[in-house]
């Protein structure tokens, strides 16, 4: 019997961390985990109540009081409500990096997270899964793509969801999402020395998935 491993995949937003990964763990038959949607939550749940996103120990009472279910269709539900479009939204967007460098927001996440990687069969996305959240995960990949190239991706994305999409305006908000997720003091989005970078600029999704596979097929 083959092991069962975990599969940690970070890297910028837009860089098709999440379509990558699910794809990565429906080959392998593992579970995937994207915990971005678990911060989107919580940023969704911080507008819905009218909490200033400088709360932060309100924040962080709503978080706790929170349950966050990712089921195996990738819907998202936060305490039983169904959110899965609305973490998608533009206001979400603008304010999660904000909510995600919140220290005790981060330090309830990472341990929902390292909760789900006890049994291993996992691949799990985000910003610090490498670095911080499973420094021990058996592959460790990290995925870019030139702001331009995210941008374009998001751009017909949002189009094929019918969300107003505008490129040049992606092309900020992504870079700004960047310097955020780069600059912040805890886990701030960085390289694992062990993990393996993937440029995926030029690459279709199928040459990214089967990169992955034949790295992971070494591992297990
Ligand atoms: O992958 P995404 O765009 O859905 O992530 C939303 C935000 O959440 C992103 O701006 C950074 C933050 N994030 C994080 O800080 N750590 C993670 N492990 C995942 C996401």
């Amino acid at each position: 019997m083959k092991n069962k491993i975990a599969i940690a995949i970070d890297g910028p937003a837009a860089a098709g961390k999440s379509t990558v990964a699910k794809l990565v763990a429906e080959q392998m038959g593992y579970i995937y985990v994207d915990t971005g949607a678990m911060y989107r939550a919580i940023t969704y749940v911080t507008i819905k109540n009218n909490i200033s996103p400088d709360n932060s120990s309100a924040i962080l009472n709503e978080l706790k009081k929170s349950d966050i279910t990712l089921t195996k269709e990738f819907d998202v539900f936060i305490n039983g409500e169904n959110v899965t479009d609305e973490i998608r939204s533009n206001e979400v967007t603008q304010l999660v990096s904000k909510i995600a460098s919140i220290p005790e927001v981060r330090k309830e996440m990472v341990q929902r997270q390292q909760q789900l990687v006890r049994n291993r069969g996992i691949v799990m996305d985000g910003r610090d899964i490498g670095t911080h959240v499973i420094p021990d995960a058996e592959v460790k990949i990290f995925l870019i793509a030139s702001v331009d190239e995210r941008a374009i991706r998001r751009h017909s994305e949002n189009k094929n969801k019918g969300i107003p999409s505008d490129v040049e305006k992606l092309k900020i908000e992504i870079a700004q999402r960047d310097k955020q997720d780069m600059e912040r003091v805890t886990s701030p989005l960085k390289k694992a020395e062990d993990a393996i970078e993937i440029d995926t600029t030029q690459l279709s999704i199928k040459d990214v998935v089967n990169q992955i596979i034949k790295i992971v097929e070494q591992e297990v």
